[in-house]
């Protein structure tokens, strides 16, 4: 199966994408990524800034570890900076990742300038160094004093197309802007980099958080704000993407945002995506994640009869309608299982128009019945099923 993908006119080997993180910290960490899969690799993001320089410790805190060691919903809070290694030392690393892993995967430069100047810097250095894309880091919104960096440049859209059209001057090999969905709106972002020669987008960075201890009454882990994400976050960047894809801006989307599994990757294809990128839970849980991510979308773009990516970017979009065509009419009957009911009662108790009631087993009043699937959805022993009448 060829699953490669081409964006902006760059080609990647397959369309899963290790996002700017410590997984990409230096070129042997870029080569472990190409090694286990990645069609490409994105650089810890780079600045001129000093302070950036040095990580805050501790940074980085798993609320629920167990649940991600087990493959549920977890999160992810954590206040790394960006690149130890400053932008000339990165142009060496470059070098180095393109000896190590060859035509392999595809080199992608994140960058980040407290000035149109240091963005336009940034951007020629890195291009001389052999990056084949470079990304701009337009979603950091918790940096609060790096000029031009992170909070001053990832919600202003003037700000955003100046960023843009500064780096567009400077580079020619293609450029992606990363879109935050924290406090901003994604798809007016995604409008003003189109117009401003954006080659293609990434949908979407994580949120902000802060976590507080009660006990303390203080923040808890450190005193700032965090980004916070985890593969809670999938449908909101899919909806984002979703958005950005039926605006049909012409750039390629790249998705991202809490992709944890190949089903998580194959939705945000559906949902207009070319590729994914895949960070957090590959922090959560080893490099592995990257190579299992890949193989499945593989084997579910051959399972589905697809000849390549291409031809499944965006077909779900097709199935979305406004709210308001939703079917209205009555035309569902709860039917229960008997078998698996637990009589736990919590169909009874939630049930927001008191239609099902617990004795000596459950019945549901079909005419108080709104058909609204919550006790379905809710039951823990899928004993409720809503079926068509
Ligand atoms: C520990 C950590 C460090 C990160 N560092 C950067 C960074 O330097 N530059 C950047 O653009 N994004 C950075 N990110 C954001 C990721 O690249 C990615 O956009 C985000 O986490 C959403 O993808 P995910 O849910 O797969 O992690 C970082 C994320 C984490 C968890």
């Amino acid at each position: 199966m060829d699953a490669s993908v081409e964006i902006a006119g760059v080609t990647f080997r397959n369309p899963v994408v290790v996002a700017s993180s410590p997984l990409t910290r230096s070129y042997k960490h870029i080569a472990k990524c190409i090694r286990h899969g990645a069609g490409g690799a994105v650089t810890k993001t780079i600045t001129y800034d000093p302070m950036q320089r040095v990580q805050p410790k501790p940074r980085m805190h798993v609320v629920n570890p167990k649940d991600a060691l087990a493959g549920r919903f977890y999160s992810f809070y954590s206040v790394d900076l960006m690149s130890e290694l400053e932008p000339l030392a990165w142009a060496r690393e470059l070098a180095e990742a393109r000896r190590e892993i060859g035509d392999q995967g595809v080199l992608v430069a994140s960058i980040a300038g407290r000035t149109y100047e240091e963005w336009e810097k940034l951007a020629s250095l890195m291009q001389e160094a052999g990056a084949d894309m470079l990304e701009l880091n337009l979603s950091c919104p918790h940096i609060e004093e790096g000029g031009l960096m992170g909070k001053a440049a990832s919600y202003d859209a003037e700000t955003v197309s100046n960023v843009v059209k500064a780096v567009k001057r400077s580079a020619s090999i293609p450029v992606a802007g990363k879109l935050t969905p924290q406090g901003a709106n994604p798809v007016l972002l995604a409008r003003t980099m189109a117009s401003s020669g954006i080659d293609a987008l990434v949908s979407t960075a994580r949120f902000q958080g802060l976590l507080i201890d009660v006990e303390s009454g203080k923040p808890a882990f450190w005193p700032c704000f965090g980004g916070y994400g985890g593969p809670w976050q999938v449908p909101i960047s899919v909806a984002w993407t979703a958005h950005i894809a039926m605006e049909k801006l012409g750039k390629p989307i790249v998705g991202s945002g809490g992709i944890s599994t190949w089903r998580d990757a194959a939705s945000f294809i559906l949902a207009g995506a070319s590729a994914v990128q895949v960070c957090t839970s590959a922090m959560a849980k080893g490099y592995g994640v990257i190579t299992e991510i890949e193989r499945g979308i593989e084997s579910w773009l051959g399972s589905k009869g697809f000849g390549s990516v291409e031809e499944a970017v965006g077909l779900a979009l097709k199935g979305v309608v406004a709210l308001e065509k939703l079917e209205r009419a009555k035309a569902y009957r709860v039917e229960v299982d008997e078998a698996k009911c637990t009589k736990c009662g919590v169909c009874e108790k939630t049930c927001p128009y008191g239609a099902v009631t617990l004795g000596e087993k459950i019945s549901v009043d079909w005419d108080a019945c709104d058909n609204c699937n919550l006790c379905a959805s809710l039951c823990p022993a899928d004993a409720m099923v809503l079926s068509k009448i």
